[in-house]
């Protein structure tokens, strides 16, 4: 048998213990041997969960990555803590997966994705939606031709009261921004895999912080909440002509919206939530839903990890390279400039 692939965390907290952790598990192949993090608490309980020995549970992930060989570093840190660790994993030689948002700003997008091809090594950012049932049978229709051409899409996640009490969410320190980064990212991704990663070329955005430093109205404490936004809308334009209206929220006075995508094509309509493939047939504009999925149940995390490390194992490219991901992030930059000045600027 080859090998096992030794797996090493650098931030071992809420997503990893949750999700990255029990993922990694059920990959026969691969083995957690260390974590590093800057919490005892949380290098403790995740540490525990991992099976990692205590001597391999650092709180400097440099010195783990001096000590330890690993063939994957999976980076589960807060959102302004994913550039460092993915390019020093890089330059000791490993495969890097990072959580998603992939980072903070195109600039240092660049330079993990740079890192990674200097280490001729593989960069997975944590895209979880596009291995969610909805989004394969989404993606389905897309490859079978069903939805032609998309020329223009709504995505939408609003939580009218769901600023994030935990983890570093609302810490603009460590994580820059607010529902963008954390739930935007997510739909945004969705959309342009969909969509087959056009070029974008223009945003016009606007981003508000009104309601969700009211104690009355929201569970976390507000001395935390430092990031810009609670509410961030915007429209993208594409080279290709097409183009999106995204809107995300944390906190906004709302009815309990109806959240997911919808993307239009030149022969059909698809949306999530659940999947629906919107077309004509026999003259009658027809929706088509799912009765057996050969993909339900699927665990997004874990099928993501999989994923990743067969690509890994194989030699096959990256299931959500930086390359992607790096789109995305112009398009963060872009929605956060356009607020500050106030008009469309380029991406
Ligand atoms: N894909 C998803 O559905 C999903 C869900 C939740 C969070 N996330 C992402 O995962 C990341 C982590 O979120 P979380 O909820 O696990 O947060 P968390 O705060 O629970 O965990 C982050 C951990 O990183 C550690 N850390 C911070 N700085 C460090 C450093 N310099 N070196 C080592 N460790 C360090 C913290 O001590 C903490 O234990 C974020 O980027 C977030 O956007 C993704």
């Amino acid at each position: 048998m080859a090998k096992k692939l030794k797996i090493g965390f650098v931030g071992i907290g809420a997503i990893a213990q949750g999700c990255h952790v029990p993922g990694w598990q059920t990959v026969p192949d691969a083995e957690i041997v260390a974590a590093a993090d800057i919490s005892k608490q949380a290098l403790a309980k995740g540490g525990e969960l991992a099976g990692i020995p205590k001597d391999r549970l650092y709180t400097d992930y440099r010195k783990m990555l001096k000590e330890v060989e690993l063939d994957i570093l999976d980076v589960c840190t807060p959102n302004c803590v994913h550039k460092t660790p993915t390019i020093a994993g890089f330059k000791a030689g490993c495969h890097v997966i990072v959580e998603k948002p992939m980072t903070v700003s195109v600039a240092d997008a660049r330079r993990m994705i740079e890192a990674g091809h200097d280490a001729r090594k593989l960069l997975m950012v944590g895209q979880c939606m596009r291995f969610m049932e909805d989004g394969i049978a989404m993606k389905r229709w897309v490859d079978e031709g069903l939805v032609g051409d998309i020329y223009w899409g709504r995505a939408s996640y609003l939580r009218p009261r769901g600023v994030p009490a935990w983890g570093a969410f609302a810490d603009k320190e460590l994580s820059a921004g607010g529902p963008c980064y954390d739930l935007g990212v997510h739909i945004l991704d969705l959309c342009l895999w969909l969509m087959g990663h056009p070029e974008p070329v223009a945003v016009s955005a606007n981003i508000w912080l009104e309601i969700a430093n009211k104690p009355s109205l929201m569970k976390h404490n507000p001395k935390k909440f430092t990031v810009p936004d609670e509410l961030a809308a915007g429209f993208i334009r594409f080279k290709n002509g097409a183009c999106l209206s995204l809107e995300t929220s944390w906190a906004i006075n709302a009815p309990v919206p109806n959240n997911g995508i919808f993307l239009a094509g030149t022969k059909g309509g698809i949306k999530n939530n659940p999947a629906t493939l919107v077309r004509e047939e026999a003259g009658m504009l027809v929706d088509t839903t799912v009765q057996v999925n050969p993909d339900a149940g699927i665990q997004s995390h874990h099928e993501e990890i999989r994923q990743f490390a067969d690509a890994v194992r194989k030699g096959k490219p990256s299931p959500v390279p930086g390359e992607e991901a790096l789109l995305t992030q112009r398009i963060l930059d872009g929605i956060y400039k356009s607020a500050a000045l106030g008009r469309e600027v380029k991406v």
